[in-house]
């Protein structure tokens, strides 16, 4: 006989405060390992993230087995190519930033995870366990909002582009060409939409990022007279719309501390780890949302 189901104890002191009127609000007075556990309060979570985009959360001393188990509830889990995972926890990736790292590789940029694959995660879980003195901010972008700004002539220009997305110019830059050569085969540089529809929500998203390396189908008749149209023009078309995550009215800027948390839509916006702590030492564990084909 199966023993009878435990009715979780569900908080009702729930609150939300938005951080900007654009993206981003911390939840108090809920406990993320009770989030996973309740359906009713799984349910309150989903949809808050999908209206304010990135939800935080201090405090939440919570086990790995409970985070993964939180992230689950998402979706499936999946490691990284580059970055290794908690051995004992498939799926949450250690980002740790410590005097092993080598601080000359250190680079970043605005981007959504993995966009490098076909099928690039949905979201993800992502918890502070060691935080440097000062610095190591995270801050994340609306891309929805960045999309809406562009000017119309522009978004008529985007419409129908395509963008190539590579984990070989990125994460494969550092490492030997016999290594990027085999990263590469297994991950072919996948293809995009530059506009994006947010499965659920049905908004418009700008969708490239410090990933995307060029667009697919810009050379053609309606976009090139002459080669000055294609280089540099068609590059200078998709720097200039990378920018735009940079713009702050786009963004949420979040300061860690132990245990604090992150819960993002990774459709519909960009991030950018602030490295302006080094030599102090930054440790992340990120469980990363299997997405859906689009
Ligand atoms: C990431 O880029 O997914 C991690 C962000 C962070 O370390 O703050």
């Amino acid at each position: 006989m199966s023993a009878p189901a435990i009715p979780s104890v569900v908080t009702t002191n729930m609150s939300v405060a938005k951080l900007t009127a654009t993206i981003g609000a911390e939840i108090s007075g809920a406990e993320l390992g009770e989030i996973a556990r309740s359906d009713a309060l799984f349910a309150q979570i989903k949809a808050l993230l999908l209206e304010h985009k990135v939800l935080f959360f201090r405090d939440q001393p919570i086990s790995r087995a409970e985070h993964v188990a939180l992230a689950r509830r998402f979706g499936p889990l999946e490691d990284h190519p580059v970055v290794p995972s908690d051995p004992d926890c498939p799926g949450l990736v250690r980002i740790y930033k410590d005097l092993d790292s080598a601080p000359e590789h250190y680079e970043n940029g605005y981007h959504c995870d993995g966009t490098w694959k076909q099928i690039p995660p949905m979201g993800a879980v992502l918890r502070c366990v060691e935080t440097p003195p000062v610095g190591g901010d995270t801050v994340w972008v609306n891309m929805v909002r960045a999309y809406e700004d562009l000017p119309e002539h522009i978004k008529g220009q985007i419409e129908p582009l395509r963008a190539r997305h590579s984990i070989e110019a990125t994460f494969g830059a550092v490492l030997s060409v016999e290594r990027r050569l085999q990263l590469k085969e297994t991950y072919p540089d996948a293809e995009h939409p530059v506009v994006r529809t947010h499965p659920v929500t049905g908004e418009r998203i700008l969708y490239v990022s410090g990933f995307a390396t060029h667009f697919v189908n810009f050379h053609t008749p309606a976009n090139v007279r002459y080669g000055f149209d294609y280089a540099p023009g068609g590059s200078q078309l998709l720097n200039y719309l990378i920018g735009r995550a940079a713009i702050p009215e786009y963004q949420v800027r979040w300061r860690w501390t132990k245990d604090s948390f992150a819960i993002w839509d990774n459709r519909s916006t960009q991030h950018y780890a602030v490295q302006d702590y080094w030599p102090a030492v930054r440790k992340m564990e990120r469980a990363g949302i299997l997405g859906e084909p689009f």
